[in-house]
């Protein structure tokens, strides 16, 4: 069989994966805790825990609140920051055969500009990953919510890296495919739908909101059919990858994404219920393809699309 993906291909950045599976940015740390409990090494990438210009201490506890199907996270961007990586965690990945894609989140497009830069040559980094959609920082999703903001920060970036770039949207839109088609424009070689979407739950004893910050972002399988339906809409407005995200914990979960379009996928919250989530879902792929005799998982791309359904709405509203 052959699990192959050339996510970025064709110029001089390339971006090429053993599978398809990577793990999503803050859910799997920076992978060093991982690889002691699983081969990391089989995954198709590893999607480092956003970084920042500077160390964050992240958002007050409560920061994790467990939903019927997932949970909210008010994280707030908690990171050793980009020198630590730099100096300390990049080391380390540069020895792995797995690549590793530096996702990267900032308050301005100079802080954008800047990570990119710095991050631009450092061995053990494949791929810039940009957080455009984080909703547990004041700034958080601005960039990602207006297409004009989401082309000027992914303008940036490019011109400051030669590395694959790849940008992270967030469901909470009216018009994603405008917003897909903007950071595209800017430079984007590929995109990861969905980030999670902006939650609250309240405790009812103490009567106050479950997490300290007060709201997060929710994820998980409640997640997924939104995120299947957004992926399904956008990868047949672009012309670049799409990453699917949200909800995925089966091998079938997997399957579902590339069915709709997505030519890889990252398993998230499912890591909170085993480490090793991202290779179950790797081998469930590998069982689904045995079964029904697909030979080049590449052929699964999109193949939803030739279905009756008929493509709509062709923008995401409401
Ligand atoms: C966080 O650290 O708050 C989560 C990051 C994100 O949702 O983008």
């Amino acid at each position: 069989m052959d699990l192959h993906v050339d996510l970025v291909s064709g110029g001089k950045r390339q971006l090429s994966l053993a599978n398809p599976v990577m793990t999503a940015s803050g859910t799997f740390g920076n992978g060093l805790e991982y690889q002691k409990i699983f081969d990391i090494q089989r995954l198709g990438a590893i999607v480092s825990k956003a970084i920042t210009r500077k160390p964050r201490r992240g958002n007050v506890q409560p920061r994790i609140a467990e939903t019927a199907a997932g949970m909210i996270n008010s994280i707030g961007l908690q990171n050793i920051g980009l020198s630590a990586i730099i100096r300390d965690v990049a080391p380390v990945w540069e020895t792995w055969e797995v690549p590793v894609i530096a996702n990267i989140a900032g308050e301005t497009v100079d802080d954008y500009a800047e990570l990119a830069s710095r991050l631009d040559g450092v061995a053990g980094v494949a791929a810039i990953e940009i957080n455009i959609s984080c909703p547990n920082v004041e700034s958080g999703l601005e960039f990602g919510a207006d297409p004009d903001a989401a082309n000027k920060v992914t303008n940036a970036v490019r011109q400051r890296t030669d590395l694959p770039l790849i940008v992270k949207l967030t469901p909470n839109v009216t018009d994603i495919a405008g917003v897909a088609s903007a950071v595209v424009d800017g430079g984007a070689d590929a995109l990861t739908l969905i980030n999670t979407y902006p939650a609250m739950s309240i405790d009812v004893r103490t009567r106050q909101p479950a997490l300290g910050w007060g709201a997060g972002g929710m994820s998980g399988p409640a997640l997924k059919p939104i995120a299947v339906r957004l992926v399904y809409l956008v990868s047949q407005v672009v012309d670049v990858p799409v990453i699917g995200c949200g909800g995925i914990t089966t091998g079938e979960d997997a399957v579902e994404f590339l069915l709709a379009g997505a030519s890889a996928v990252q398993v998230g919250t499912a890591t909170f219920r085993s480490p090793r989530a991202a290779l179950d879902v790797l081998e469930g792929i590998e069982a689904y393809m045995r079964e029904e005799g697909v030979e080049d998982v590449s052929s699964l791309v999109g193949a939803a699309h030739e279905s009756k359904a008929e493509p709509r709405p062709a923008r995401a509203t409401g």
